[in-house]
């Protein structure tokens, strides 16, 4: 069992939805911007709020996630929309990527270098043209608040590192960047949290 599995899993066996059932704000806005249906691919997607969010709103959705008691607590979160969600149990060190998508999105999707580049590169050349790359994660200057995320400095982001990682890619970065934001994500994130933003368009 590799270590984020165990972690995350021992999370979300727990009952109820650890950071709730209402999709994350920032990537609800990047689903209303989409026409449906889209294929869109969650990556990092716990316990599936984003993903039903997308799947009510008519698109094709798969969810990808290291644990697998994440997963099943997202397919129950569609079904209760009445709808089905595709379900890939991966840890991101090992995905290799066939399908292509409309867009990727991720919330909260917090990696380490190298594999932040080799997953967020892979993400790009998977999508269609023009197809969006999108997410929200906590910033290295949520390290000192307790409203959420890791304390691990080198799982944070900043907009100028993800700048620098996306310049190499082959998309064009519509919104980059860092703010303060008010949190009210089940029992998981609460308050005031600094955060990146990010878009990327396909090219
Ligand atoms: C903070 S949670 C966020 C969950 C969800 N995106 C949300 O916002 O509700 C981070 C998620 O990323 C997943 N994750 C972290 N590292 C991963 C990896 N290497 N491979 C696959 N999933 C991973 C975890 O299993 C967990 O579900």
């Amino acid at each position: 069992m590799s270590d984020q599995r165990e972690f995350w899993n021992e999370r979300f066996i727990k009952e109820g939805y650890f950071y709730g059932t209402e999709p994350n704000r920032y990537v609800a806005s990047v689903i209303d911007s989409l026409k449906s249906p889209q294929r869109i691919l969650f990556l990092g997607e716990g316990e599936g709020r984003n993903a039903a969010y997308a799947a009510r709103a008519g698109h094709i959705v798969s969810a990808l996630d290291a644990s697998e008691i994440g997963l099943t607590k997202a397919a129950m979160l569609a079904k209760k929309e009445g709808r089905e969600i595709t379900l890939i149990h991966c840890d991101l060190e090992l995905w290799n990527p066939t399908e292509s998508y409309d867009a990727i999105l991720c919330s909260f999707l917090h990696l380490a270098e190298p594999l932040r580049s080799e997953v967020f590169a892979k993400a790009i050349r998977q999508l269609e043209p023009d197809g969006i790359f999108g997410g929200e994660f906590f910033s290295i200057r949520q390290l000192p608040r307790n409203t959420g995320g890791p304390k691990d400095e080198a799982l944070l982001y900043t907009a100028d590192s993800l700048r620098s990682l996306l310049e190499l890619q082959p998309c064009e970065i519509v919104e980059l960047c860092e703010i303060d934001t008010e949190l009210n994500e089940g029992r998981g994130h609460v308050g005031v949290a600094s955060v990146v933003r990010m878009k990327v368009i396909r090219r």
